[in-house]
């Protein structure tokens, strides 16, 4: 990814904190949107100056198109598209609010599809594109409490299909990689840290992303990668 731009959403998150290191490594050029500083000085806090001057920071809410649509159009190209941007609750289905079920469709589906379809513009621009989305192993084996999430992320697994199989032919690919639990320090806080060494490291989600948008994986379309960790 040397010299490429990649547009990294969610790169100030748990994952990301294991993501954005690794994209830097590869010698890329990032965008991160955020919303919250706090969690930009986070991620700051782990990075050399030399790699955050490699970082440019903008405020965002990927839920709304008019902002997906200003923050693609500062960068001077999309090469890549990293979408890590996405959340979980919890709740047995027949409790669970309507309002909550439109929260997880619009983190985690409406976010993908925003990211991908603005950064798709630029990237049949230039013939070159790599998409990386997360879903989740709850996409593939709908786990029970989880009915809205699951969903989501069985969706943000279809629509990245359906960009891979509409892309074939260019040199853009598209691909989902599906976590399960991962070491974060939220989960930590939230599961304890009884289990946590059974969980998938970030950094080791970030090998399988990287390879994925990297320049090598140019025939690898329409993948959902499973990165489980030992659960
Ligand atoms: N953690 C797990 O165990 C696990 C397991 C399977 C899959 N995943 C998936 O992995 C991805 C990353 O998870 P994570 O644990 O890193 O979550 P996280 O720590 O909550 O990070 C998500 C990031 O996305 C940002 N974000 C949320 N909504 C946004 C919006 N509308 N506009 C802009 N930014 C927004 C959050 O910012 P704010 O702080 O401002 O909300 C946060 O920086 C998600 O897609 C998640 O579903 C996670």
């Amino acid at each position: 990814m040397k010299g490429k731009q990649v547009l990294l959403t969610g790169g100030t998150g748990g994952l990301g904190l294991g993501v954005t290191p690794a994209v830097l490594a590869q010698g890329a050029e990032l965008t991160i949107p955020y919303r919250n500083l706090k969690d930009v000085e986070r991620l700051k806090g782990i990075l050399s100056p030399a790699d955050i001057a490699r970082i440019q920071f903008i405020p965002a809410n990927l839920e709304e198109e008019s902002s997906v649509d200003k923050l693609i159009s500062r960068m001077t190209k999309v090469d890549v598209l990293i979408h890590l941007v996405g959340g979980f609750s919890m709740g047995k289905t027949h409790e669970y609010s309507f309002y909550n079920w439109k929260r997880e469709f619009e983190l985690n589906l409406n976010t993908t599809f925003l990211t991908c379809k603005y950064s798709l513009t630029r990237m049949l621009e230039n013939d070159y594109g790599r998409i990386v989305t997360i879903a989740s192993r709850s996409g593939l084996e709908p786990a029970r409490n989880l009915a809205a999430y699951s969903a989501a992320k069985a969706g943000v697994i279809a629509l990245t299909k359906a960009i891979a199989d509409e892309t074939k032919g260019t040199n853009i690919t598209a691909n989902t990689v599906l976590p399960s639990v991962i070491d974060t320090p939220a989960n930590r806080q939230a599961m304890g840290e009884e289990n946590a060494d059974k969980w998938v490291k970030p950094e080791s989600i970030a090998e399988v992303i990287c390879f994925l948008a990297s320049e090598a994986a140019k025939d690898v379309r329409g993948a959902a990668i499973p990165v489980y960790g030992n659960i």
